[in-house]
């Protein structure tokens, strides 16, 4: 696995921020509990990828959960993980070399809201993918232009949001009132849920298909890792909303997040994942189903 940097940054420790290795431990949370929601996506775009893609892209890949998924789904691609975080990339390399998938990913660190040339020496792309990314640019119309420019003739741009966040409890909790939950998501989910229609078409893609995924998992499906991920989202949306609630949500929540309480979300047996996302599938210029070589060669340096 090989790494290039573009950006005064260094890989590793150095300039940890505690934000983005809570945001990477959510992240990989996230593709744990939701593994059979990513296999259906990653499943999905091989059915509308053929030939299957050689050179993938995934723009703000964060600790790469999903250039890890794209990389076993098509086994003989190169993919390029491209953060501005060197904790985000750490955090793949680490991922990456557990799984013992050192050789296919190479990671490069990279603003994106700045001209892209360096991603382009390894383009152009085949399939370029960005979750959960495009609403953190400082221009998506910018970005998306950028990305039209750097896939191949026919090929596929992938974007997926995150609608709102997920819910995990049952209307009683056995604490506090009913509806503790709902009311939280009220008060934290308050921006509608990201729509990109619009702006693909006008950077030039063609929409192929827009798809919500209702994704409902029980505890079984969701896996071991439910009540740490819960626990963790809850504590993130509780962060958001300390001024929202009422004293009485705020204390039942306290005590869903203390793990010596005998209702706290850590012990709770009764979990399951509720959340929906979307997909948005959009095609490059022109139709040619064949990918082309590179224009050069990719430039990378080794760890
Ligand atoms: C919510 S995370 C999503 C990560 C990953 N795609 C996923 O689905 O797990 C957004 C990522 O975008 C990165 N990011 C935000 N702005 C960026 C920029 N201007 N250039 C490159 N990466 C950026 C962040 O560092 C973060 O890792």
């Amino acid at each position: 696995m090989n790494t290039h940097h573009n950006t005064h940054g260094y890989i590793g420790h150095e300039r940890a921020s505690g934000f983005d290795i809570a945001m990477a431990q959510l992240l990989e949370l996230d593709a744990e509990v939701l593994a059979p929601y990513l296999a259906e996506l990653t499943g999905w775009l091989a059915d509308l990828t053929h030939p299957a893609p050689a050179r993938i892209l995934d723009l703000g890949s964060g600790p790469g959960t999903g250039s890890l998924a794209l990389a076993h789904r098509f086994g003989s691609a190169q993919v390029t993980a491209v953060d501005i975080s060197p904790q985000m990339l750490h955090r793949l390399h680490k991922q990456a070399a557990a799984q013992g998938d050192t050789g296919r990913i190479s990671t490069l660190e990279a603003n994106l809201d700045e001209p892209w040339a360096e991603i382009g020496e390894g383009g152009p792309y085949d399939l370029i993918w960005a979750a959960a990314f495009l609403h953190h640019v400082a221009d998506p119309a910018r970005t998306l232009a950028q990305a039209f420019e750097h896939v191949r003739p026919g090929g596929l741009l992938a974007v997926t949001e995150m609608d709102f966040f997920p819910g995990f409890l049952p209307e009683d909790i056995g604490i506090g009132r009913p509806g503790l939950e709902a009311r939280l998501h009220a008060a934290t989910n308050t921006q509608p849920p990201h729509e990109w229609t619009g702006e693909l078409t006008d950077a030039g893609f063609t929409l192929e298909e827009r798809r919500p995924f209702d994704i409902r998992l029980d505890r079984a499906q969701a896996g071991p890792d439910l009540n740490d991920y819960a626990q963790t989202c809850l504590a993130k949306l509780l962060s958001h909303a300390t001024d929202a609630l009422d004293a009485d949500d705020l204390d039942a929540l306290d005590a869903l997040l203390d793990e010596t309480q005998p209702h706290s979300i850590a012990r709770r047996d009764d979990l399951t994942v509720r959340t929906t996302r979307t997909t948005w599938i959009a095609r490059g210029p022109g139709a040619s189903a064949a990918p082309v070589r590179p224009r050069r060669p990719p430039h990378r340096r080794s760890l």
